[in-house]
């Protein structure tokens, strides 16, 4: 078949330099444990921040959902595709959020590669931080403006590159950048975007992926840690990870999220989330708004996991946040690592090159405010074993 080798050799280079991304499937739900692939394990490579994919109020909205409306949306948004629950769940972001309005996507992905494109034209200008996610990555590429990067989390650079923006007629100027980044578990020094991008007449986009849920008074996310509510123009952010369902966000002005209904193509061209995500969407919101010993949970486990971590002789990296890397080099070592703590009845994922640099492969570990202190104590026996078994500690 032509072009048939352009397939099997990607696939021999990656099996070659053990880049392949081979899956594991998950048999129970996601939570602090869970059986991969018949083994039982304490996962630690989820996104599931607070243990709510599996809370008993988000299932019961969601079954009670499929019940009155079905499995499916019928249609994309702007056709028959919209019923009241989006409707409720974006006056329910707008709400949490504390912004005007919300437009509510079927991904976070789906966000960033429908709004940002859309928004930014022929003679704009967009600048991002050089470790955004992929999704604003491919929403960047799909758009017309022109594109510079700024050494991550380099405020010196943003502010050089927006004072060479000054000198040229650009129309619209947008900073864009991750709020938490999901490889380091840094936060972004949002205070100081906002700051300097308005000095120059530019707008800010925050990514609040791994933010929401976890930073910010009962997580409400990093505009809400910053104290930048109503300065932001665009946030966005998913309910696929903290929130524990599905769906992404824009929400800002009205006029912003009308935007979004009608030029963002990604929403309009795709079929609307199914009833029994929408409810859930919205239960978890509501339970956040009400609780705040999740968020703390997490905190208090995050902190606890992190001291245990470096105690041992780790090295956790720049992390500020759950997402905790264990730094370890090379790619092989990582490999290795993981392997050896799934064999001991822990799961965490090695990330390498090409998603971090070569020298700087790691284990990147996500606490939960579902662990107990059994789990984290556990786990940190585990990791303490395999890190003395390949010599990272003495
Ligand atoms: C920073 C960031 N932005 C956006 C996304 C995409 O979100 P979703 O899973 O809702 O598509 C992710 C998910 O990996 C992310 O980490």
């Amino acid at each position: 078949m032509a072009g048939e080798e352009f397939f099997s050799n990607t696939m021999k280079d990656l099996r070659e330099k053990k880049l392949e991304w081979t899956l594991k499937s998950l048999e129970t739900a996601s939570g602090a444990r869970g059986t991969v692939e018949g083994k039982k394990v304490i996962i630690f490579c989820s996104n599931n921040y607070l243990g709510l994919s599996n809370h008993p109020a988000l299932k019961k909205a969601a079954i009670e959902a499929v019940k009155k409306y079905g499995a499916g949306s019928g249609s994309v948004r702007g056709i028959a595709g919209t019923m009241d629950l989006h409707l409720k769940l974006e006056k329910e972001i707008a709400k949490f959020k504390g912004t005007e309005a919300a437009t509510y996507y079927q991904t976070g992905f789906a966000v960033n590669a429908g709004m940002i494109p859309a928004m930014m034209l022929e003679g704009d200008l967009i600048i991002s931080d050089e470790l955004n996610h992929g999704s604003i990555i491919d929403g960047m590429r799909l758009s017309k403006a022109e594109r510079m990067v700024f050494g991550h989390k380099d405020m010196e650079k943003l502010k050089a590159l927006l004072e060479e923006s000054d000198k040229k007629n650009y129309g619209k100027k947008l900073v864009v950048t991750d709020g938490v980044f999901s490889m380091d578990g840094d936060i972004a020094p949002l205070d100081k975007i906002e700051r300097t991008a308005h000095e120059h007449n530019a707008m800010v986009y925050v990514d609040d992926a791994h933010g929401d849920g976890v930073l910010g008074a009962k997580g409400k996310g990093i505009v809400h840690h910053f104290h930048l509510q109503n300065k932001i123009e665009f946030e966005m952010g998913t309910f696929s990870k903290a929130f524990g369902v599905m769906g992404g966000y824009v929400c800002g002005k009205k006029e912003i999220c009308d935007f979004a209904y009608n030029k963002s193509r990604t929403w309009l061209l795709s079929g609307s989330s199914p009833p029994a995500t929408v409810a859930a969407c919205i239960a978890s919101l509501k339970l956040l708004e009400k609780n705040e010993s999740f968020v703390k949970k997490l905190w208090k486990n995050t902190a606890y996991f992190k001291q245990k971590l470096k105690a041992l002789g780790f090295d956790t990296g720049q992390s500020e946040t759950p997402i905790t890397p264990i730094m370890l080099g090379e790619s092989a070592t990582a490999v290795q690592f993981s392997q050896n703590l799934f064999r001991e009845g822990v799961f965490a994922l090695p990330i390498l090159f090409p998603m971090v640099a070569r020298d700087k492969a790691r284990i990147r570990t996500m606490v939960s405010a579902a662990h107990s202190k059994e789990d984290l104590d556990e786990a940190l026996g585990k990791f303490e074993k395999i890190g003395k078994e390949l010599k990272v500690l003495a």
